[in-house]
């Protein structure tokens, strides 16, 4: 659908979009894991190759098809989606974090299948996995690239001051702050957000497809390219 009438303000731009939800193994068949379906990821990367973009989309866990056009990286814990996101990351002009990505990873993978015994479970100890949007932010203290760095939030509570005290913290250009509960976000194929600019007014997102919202970014990337 609405993939034709775009102009082509991203021929010739590399752009590299996160999707979807890491997982943590705790053992051979278990995980921790996230809601995230990869719907917002997915209509980035699209709408970027419908702007002319060459599109380095790294999956995380989705069951979507691949967008056309685009070259797919599929990983599946956060350790993973780090070397995969860095590494595209190097010469990119934008790179857009919209992947749910597992703060906490177990500290210890267990080689064999945990099985129940006659006592309590043995609690499962976690450690803090890296925060790969905010390397991505100091990469640009010292590098050229990537030229734009867009993260996502979702919020629940005060969501304007936790959303510009994170786009200080992780040292990004955009955050885009999505509205969660109330039906929206997860698995939906809706969205409604704030992206919260650096050096600029926020801009609303009304209620609509994930389409226009990714749309919105590319416009906001774009201004910031030229
Ligand atoms: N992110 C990341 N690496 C992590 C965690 C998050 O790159 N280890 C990115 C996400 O892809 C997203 C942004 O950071 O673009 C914000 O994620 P969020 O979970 O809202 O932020 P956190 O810093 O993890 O804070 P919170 O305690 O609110 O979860
Ligand atoms: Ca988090």
């Amino acid at each position: 659908r609405v993939l034709s009438g775009r102009t082509l303000d991203l021929a010739g731009r590399h752009v590299v979009v996160s999707a979807g939800g890491t997982r943590e193994a705790i053992d051979p068949v278990r995980f921790i894991g996230n809601r995230s379906s990869g719907l917002q990821g997915y209509a980035l990367a699209r709408t970027a190759v419908a702007r002319g973009a060459e599109v380095t989309l790294v999956s995380a866990n989705v069951a979507l098809p691949d967008p056309a056009g685009a070259k797919v990286v599929r990983v599946e814990s956060t350790g993973q989606l780090r070397e995969a996101v860095l590494s595209a990351s190097a010469h990119a002009d934008a790179v857009v974090m919209a992947a749910a990505v597992a703060d906490f990873r177990p500290v210890r993978q267990s080689e064999s299948k945990i099985k129940k015994s006659p006592g309590e479970p043995e609690p499962i100890h976690l450690a803090k996995n890296p925060d790969v949007l905010a390397e991505l932010g100091d990469m640009r203290k010292t590098a050229p690239f990537p030229r734009v760095v867009v993260g996502f939030a979702a919020e629940t509570d005060d969501v304007l001051a936790n959303g510009r005290a994170k786009l200080e913290r992780k040292g990004c250009d955009l955050l885009v702050v999505n509205q969660v509960g109330a039906g929206l976000a997860f698995g939906t194929p809706d969205n409604a957000a704030v992206v919260l600019v650096r050096g600029g007014d926020p801009v609303e997102i009304p209620r609509g497809p994930k389409e226009d919202l990714a749309d919105v970014v590319w416009d906001l990337v774009a201004a910031r390219l030229s």
